[in-house]
């Protein structure tokens, strides 16, 4: 009888494991392994939940057709050897909280979850999606001990995506027309930059009033709030999930894409020792650079400003973590 048992599941057989398997880390695993991107290790804390979550991926395998595979693990030496290891592991903001309220319980888990993530995954990429993002992308960078090109954080291309959905709803356009980017760090304070926001090439500053544009601004920065008030019980995933997938596919298919993503910043920007939301080229090596942009004195001034609050995040969550 013939015996397929041997045969790989798969020639291109990428690993990614995803550390956090509640909602962004289980969409992530379904949108990675539904494009075909790479198998998955899904880990979690909670013993059977990231197994269970596993089981009915891959129960779905047939019907999203794909042959990935995706594994549920509560012991990091089922990551060994990823090729990329995504951080989603944390609490999410409830009603009322913003990000910066979850700086003292996901530094000390993310600061864990790095420790043992490293030790299995030495030549792996990293890519942080815990909140408060720019603070976390920090403390895991200094944790993993890793070269500033090897570590990344995750929200640029989420509040980018957010900005160009408003301007299509609003202007009743193909998103396919739109971009658009936002920059700083993945807070209040983030900088949506209308110059380089576009509808088929078209600055949105030819195509709206200021008033519509700030309006449209305020929601981008607002986004994530906006679910969570909505949702009660969470924040976004969905978005998040997608976002991280695309992030992904540009290292594992060494896409060189132009994404803004937090990176390490030394200089640029008139900015130093800090991860911030800014333009990068993406590719197989991690951040191959950061692209500096010519900004207006205003939006260098907002980059500033957003930073200074970054900054005094990070040091809160030393000084947290030390207590
Ligand atoms: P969730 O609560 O659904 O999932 C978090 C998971 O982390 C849980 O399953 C929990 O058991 C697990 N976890 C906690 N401690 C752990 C540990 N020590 N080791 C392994 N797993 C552990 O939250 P959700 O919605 O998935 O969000 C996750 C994080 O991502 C939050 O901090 C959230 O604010 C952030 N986020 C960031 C975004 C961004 O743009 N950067 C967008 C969306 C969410
Ligand atoms: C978001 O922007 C919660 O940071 C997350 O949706």
């Amino acid at each position: 009888m013939t015996s397929f048992a041997n045969l790989p599941i798969a020639c291109n057989d990428h690993r990614v494991s995803i550390i956090g398997g509640g909602h962004v880390g289980s969409t992530l695993a379904h949108r990675i392994a539904q494009n075909n991107l790479a198998n998955v290790v899904l880990v979690d804390i909670v013993e059977g939940m990231p197994q269970g979550i596993a089981l009915d991926l891959m129960q779905a395998q047939g019907m999203d057709r794909h042959n990935r595979t995706i594994l549920g693990s509560n012991d990091y030496a089922d990551t060994a050897g990823s090729d990329i290891v995504v951080i989603t592991a944390g609490i999410p903001r409830k009603p009322g909280m913003n990000r910066d309220d979850l700086i003292k319980i996901n530094a000390k888990i993310v600061v864990e979850v790095a420790q043992k993530a490293i030790a299995y995954s030495p030549d792996a990429l990293y890519i942080i999606v815990t909140n408060p993002l720019d603070v976390m992308t920090y403390l895991a960078w200094q944790t993993l001990g890793l070269p500033t090109s090897r570590v990344m954080g995750m929200a640029g291309v989420l509040d980018s995506a957010r900005f160009q959905t408003f301007i299509a709803m609003e202007l009743g356009v193909s998103v396919a027309d739109v971009r658009a980017l936002v920059l700083g760090g993945h807070g209040d304070l983030m900088v949506p930059l209308p110059r380089h926001s576009t509808v088929g090439g078209i600055p949105i500053t030819e195509l709206m009033d200021d008033e519509t544009i700030e309006r449209l601004i305020e929601r981008t920065r607002n986004g994530g709030a906006e679910i969570v008030n909505l949702m009660k019980t969470g924040g976004a995933y969905s978005a998040p999930a997608s976002a991280t997938s695309l992030m992904v596919e540009a290292i594992l298919h060494n896409q060189s894409r132009l994404v803004p993503a937090s990176a390490y910043l030394q200089g640029e920007y008139g900015l130093d020792d800090i991860f911030m939301g800014v333009p990068t080229l993406l590719g197989c090596r991690g951040i191959e650079k950061v692209v500096e942009l010519k900004l207006l004195d205003t939006e260098r001034a907002a980059l500033h400003t957003s930073a200074e609050s970054v900054r005094a995040n990070i040091k809160r969550a030393w000084e947290m973590l030390g207590s």
